[in-house]
């Protein structure tokens, strides 16, 4: 079996880099250095980890441009976007950075005289973190920040499309004075390192961003060592557009949403449903912006979507736009590709889809691409059964002026989180993870530190004051 796997450039089909991936046994010889290095470094003091995590967020703003480029070029995604996930991804440094001096204890008033009951919080260990190659930074620091700041050690195997993102920020992380068995990185197949991981009972805690097949796998597989999982699975978005709504935002904010990355994300909208009184106009707006999307090379100046990731994203976006077609969709835009198949470059035009019907596969299955199906609704409720109508929980939006309308989609929408008029709810002081089969815990924000953590109660007797 080959030990190596080339890197290409999605755009292109141009070979990057060949990586080496790691043996069996050089990855457990990581797990064990990673081991051995976390018993020093969970003593080390909150405000040295802050220092040097914020160092390392420095280090990687002042390569900034260097590392985006690497991204587009291994991704695919527009170099706006990059740059902007670079501040994505050194956001969450920062906030844990931050947020490493606030892990507190507490006191509990006792039942008994003389006792004295204290909680204190420690880091859970060595945690193994697996990445997708849709956010090759940011996934990675939403992981790594708050592991380090708690105190852990941190192992990172990054997707083999995406890898040299993660290496460089690895590099950065080790010149900012991370030490370099608190920070590892390991390249390997996806199947064979989740089971190393697993497997192995010096890992503690198994965070994974992917797809929900490959998130229960390893749920099931870290039962034996009774690992602590945080899992960020896949998602399938409703977007809900009210009567009431404001259409040109509603336009605006779907079309952020839908084709940030090419639509691959887990929480891109995937479920257009509008209002029948609006649902003609809104859909005439939503495809003539959707034309004015520049599609390329995400290095040229001013392109908007770049390529999916490769042959398999682009075989299933084909598959559900003939599915629907065949199945009595209406084509408003799109429909077209530009594909090598001999380089492996797969472009999909952004797509809108009208009179999209719950038989349609696009309804029920993930997209992972640039696709607006629209459907109709007559009422809330109605609006509100197709949402939840999937296994997934992620993100689902909505867009409406209305408290009352507001409020009622927000109780009874079963997501993890909601856009209400706003089509980019990601941000490092927040809460990010689903409800149902999209996932197991959250990351970001104050949630995003505690499961990097484990609580110690310590009742002392004879307590003498
Ligand atoms: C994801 O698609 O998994 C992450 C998107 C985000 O953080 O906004």
């Amino acid at each position: 079996m080959t030990n190596t796997f080339e890197v290409k450039n999605p755009a292109t089909g141009d070979i990057l880099e060949t990586i080496t991936r790691d043996t069996p046994a050089q990855i457990a010889q990581k797990l064990q250095a990673g081991q051995e290095a976390f018993q020093s470094w969970k003593k080390t003091n909150a405000h040295h980890r802050a220092n040097l995590l914020f160092k390392w967020s420095h280090l990687i703003q002042d390569h900034k441009e260097a590392i985006a480029e690497i991204m587009t070029k291994e991704n695919g995604k527009p170099l706006a976007e990059s740059l902007g996930e670079v501040d994505y991804a050194t956001s969450y440094i920062d906030w844990y950075a931050e947020e490493a001096k606030r892990i507190y204890g507490r006191t509990i008033p006792t039942h008994a005289d003389g006792k004295r009951l204290l909680v204190t919080k420690h880091p859970v260990g060595l945690v193994a973190a697996i990445t997708p190659w849709n956010f090759p930074a940011a996934m990675m620091t939403r992981k790594a920040a708050p592991a380090l700041a708690a105190g852990c050690t941190f192992i990172v195997k990054p997707a083999e499309e995406t890898p040299l993102t993660t290496i460089r920020l690895a590099e950065l992380a080790h010149e900012a004075g991370i030490p370099t068995d608190v920070m590892q990185c390991v390249n390997g197949r996806g199947r064979i390192v989740g089971e190393i991981f697993t497997d192995s009972p010096l890992v503690r805690k198994i965070t994974f961003t992917g797809s929900t097949p490959v998130g229960k796998a390893l749920i099931k597989q870290s039962a034996d060592t009774v690992k602590s999982v945080t899992m960020e699975l896949g998602g399938h978005a409703p977007v809900i557009v009210a009567e009431d709504a404001d259409i040109d935002l509603a336009v605006a904010q779907t079309i952020v949403s839908k084709f940030r990355n090419a639509g691959q994300t887990c929480v891109c909208a995937n479920r257009i449903l509008v209002h029948e009184s609006i649902s003609d106009v809104f859909a005439a707006k939503l495809t003539e912006k959707t034309k004015e999307l520049i599609v390329g090379n995400g290095l040229d100046d001013n392109v908007q979507v770049g390529p999916v990731i490769n042959e398999d994203s682009y075989t299933k976006i084909v598959k559900q736009i003939d599915d629907a077609l065949n199945k009595g969709a209406s084509l408003l835009t799109g429909g077209t590709y530009d594909v090598n198949h001999e380089k492996g470059a797969f472009f999909v035009h952004p797509t809108v889809l009208a009179n999209v019907s719950n038989e349609m596969e696009i309804m029920h299955e993930e997209t992972f691409g640039p696709v607006a199906p629209l459907t109709t609704f007559t009422n809330l409720d109605e609006a509100i059964q197709i949402a939840n109508d999937t296994p997934y929980g992620l993100a689902a939006y909505f867009f409406t002026d209305s408290y009352k309308v507001g409020n009622y989609l927000s109780e009874n929408l079963d997501y993890g989180i909601i856009g209400w008029n706003d089509g980019a709810t990601s941000a490092a002081h927040a809460p990010f993870g689903g409800m149902k089969e999209s996932g197991l815990g959250r990351e970001g924000g104050t949630e995003g530190l505690e499961p990097y953590l484990e609580t110690k109660y310590i009742s002392i007797g004879n307590f003498l004051e």
